[in-house]
């Protein structure tokens, strides 16, 4: 499990800044008039952050951007960072500061002068973000980095922000761990495993094995699973910290998809390790609002099942019952990540009644086709919903877009031997997906499917993550839980 670094927040102590070690953290606004702890890092340099800031460098810096000073006299630190950040700052800017104070420091110890200047617990969240690095494999893991301090003028004001905020890290880690974890190593047993490691946070965790998913008539789940020596396993998280109906999330959790006897091209197919990325995010949430204690009733279940080719495995043209009763024909075992959900939302609403449900699914190529890795596919069945959703992301800065639904659609999964096929052709590959979904959400149930196939796992860095597993989601979905199902 990746270590967050380890935050505190302390009170400011300028007589000891000569004395710390590792980096100073210093914020400056774009008027470049200095606060009483930059004044002091600068007379203790003897004026190199006054120097720092005429520069036509730091001119050009952009909001939250870091400037470093190496080896600065006068201090015993290794570094001086400079900051640009207004003193009432955004909370997309006080973020972006904390991560870009993560890059420039990588892991040396920090203390950062947040004195005077809004948001220390954005900054704080910010600079765990961008600590992350999976080094679970490697032999040289490199130094393990060292601690942040905050100094600010009264820790005990932030305190509750500051837990909050570590409690979204947390989570954020959690999912990316999960995402990054290879099949060998995260099949569906050791997700299962991982997850009933919540129960310690206390959050209830049940692993419905396969015997139970056949008495539940999962045809559809299991249909997928069948190829795999992994048994298909459904976790539901309940973290009842509310009350009344709870709001559901459902993932997709693909532990690798190789796309069965439809199989896959090789080029590729080992990012498709990261097929479980619904499952994670759900996870990651359930974990946040754990630690953060949400007073809100929220049920995550995930859909755990491995999609490999085999004498055992589905076939195209198989005609599988879902649990709803629904028949369904496989014309492609790539369109796995339906048929798991399928049967896992219509359990949820049978047995979690739920108020409401967002499910989250590395759903189809043709998402990544039409928004790239900048936003998730956002489909629902109501526009209140869904708005309140596109809120929490905006907020969180995580990008969606909506995408429609619609009967057009649906016609395009109607086939003569069945109900409905697992495939709509290449049109609207992500809407077609979403209408198959949409058959197993009950008329007046509030839905929104997110497709996250483009952002859970990104070829190049983020402002808040390194190459790799983003953690897309997590913060949007603790912000919709704090918005809308925490009101008291
Ligand atoms: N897991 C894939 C979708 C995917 C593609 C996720 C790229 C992440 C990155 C999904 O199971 C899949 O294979 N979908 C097919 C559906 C098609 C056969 C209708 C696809 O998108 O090609
Ligand atoms: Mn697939
Ligand atoms: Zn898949």
């Amino acid at each position: 499990m990746t270590q967050l670094r380890k935050i505190t927040f302390a009170e400011t102590n300028l007589d000891a800044l000569d004395g710390v070690q590792g980096a100073v953290g210093v914020l400056i606004n774009a008027a470049g008039t200095l606060n009483p702890s930059a004044r002091r890092v600068n007379r203790l340099t003897k004026g190199a952050v006054a120097r720092a800031i005429e520069s036509t460098a730091w001119e050009s810096l952009p909001q939250g951007e870091a400037m470093v000073l190496s080896m600065p006299v006068g201090l015993q630190a290794e570094a001086v960072v400079l900051i640009k950040l207004e003193r009432k700052p955004g909370v997309a800017e006080a973020r972006k500061a904390g991560a870009s104070l993560a890059k420039a420091v990588g892991s040396k110890a920090v203390t950062l002068l947040a004195e005077g200047t809004g948001r220390p617990a954005d900054i704080a969240l910010g600079l765990a973000l961008r600590g992350y690095k999976f080094s679970e494999y490697l032999s040289d893991k490199g130094e393990a980095p060292g601690d942040a301090v905050v100094w600010v003028k009264d820790p005990g004001a932030e305190a509750k922000a500051v837990s909050d905020a570590l409690a979204v890290a947390e989570g954020v880690f959690f999912t990316r761990d999960l995402v990054s974890e290879p099949a060998n190593i995260l099949g569906t047993v050791e997700f299962a495993n991982r997850l009933q490691g919540l129960r310690d946070l206390g959050v209830e965790v049940d692993v419905l094995e396969e015997d139970k998913l056949a008495e539940l008539g999962m045809g559809a789940l299991l249909a997928v699973g069948q190829g795999s020596v992994s048994p298909s396993k459904v976790v539901v998280m309940r973290w009842n910290g509310g009350t009344g109906a709870p709001l559901a999330l459902v993932g997709k959790g693909v532990v690798f998809d190789t796309g069965g006897i439809s199989i896959k091209p090789a080029a590729g197919m080992e990012d498709m390790t990261m097929d479980m990325g619904g499952a994670g995010v759900v996870s990651g949430v359930m974990k946040t609002l754990a630690l953060r204690g949400a007073k809100a009733n929220v049920v995550g279940l995930v859909g755990l099942v491995e999609n490999m080719p085999d004498g055992k495995a589905m076939r195209p043209g198989d005609i599988v019952k879902s649990m709803r009763g629904v028949s369904i024909e496989v014309v492609n075992t790539d369109a796995e990540g339906r048929l798991v959900l399928a049967d896992v939302l219509w359990h949820t609403q049978e047995a979690e009644k739920p108020a409401a449900i967002i499910d989250l699914a590395t759903l189809t190529g043709a998402c990544v086709i039409a928004l790239g890795h900048e936003n998730a596919g956002v489909f629902s069945n109501d526009d209140g919903f869904a708005g309140q959703f596109m809120k929490a992301a905006e907020a969180e800065g995580e990008g969606a877009w909506r995408l429609p639904l619609g009967k057009g659609y649906d016609e395009q999964i109607k086939t003569l031997k069945a109900d409905i096929k697992n495939t709509g052709g290449r049109p609207a590959g992500a809407s077609t997906a979403a209408v198959f979904l949409q058959r197993f959400i009950a008329e007046d149930m509030p839905w929104i499917h997110l497709d996250i196939a483009g952002v859970a796992q990104v070829g190049k860095e983020t402002p808040f993550a390194p190459k790799g597993a983003t953690g897309w989601g997590v913060m949007a979905l603790d912000r919709l839980v704090r918005d809308q199902f925490e009101k008291s």
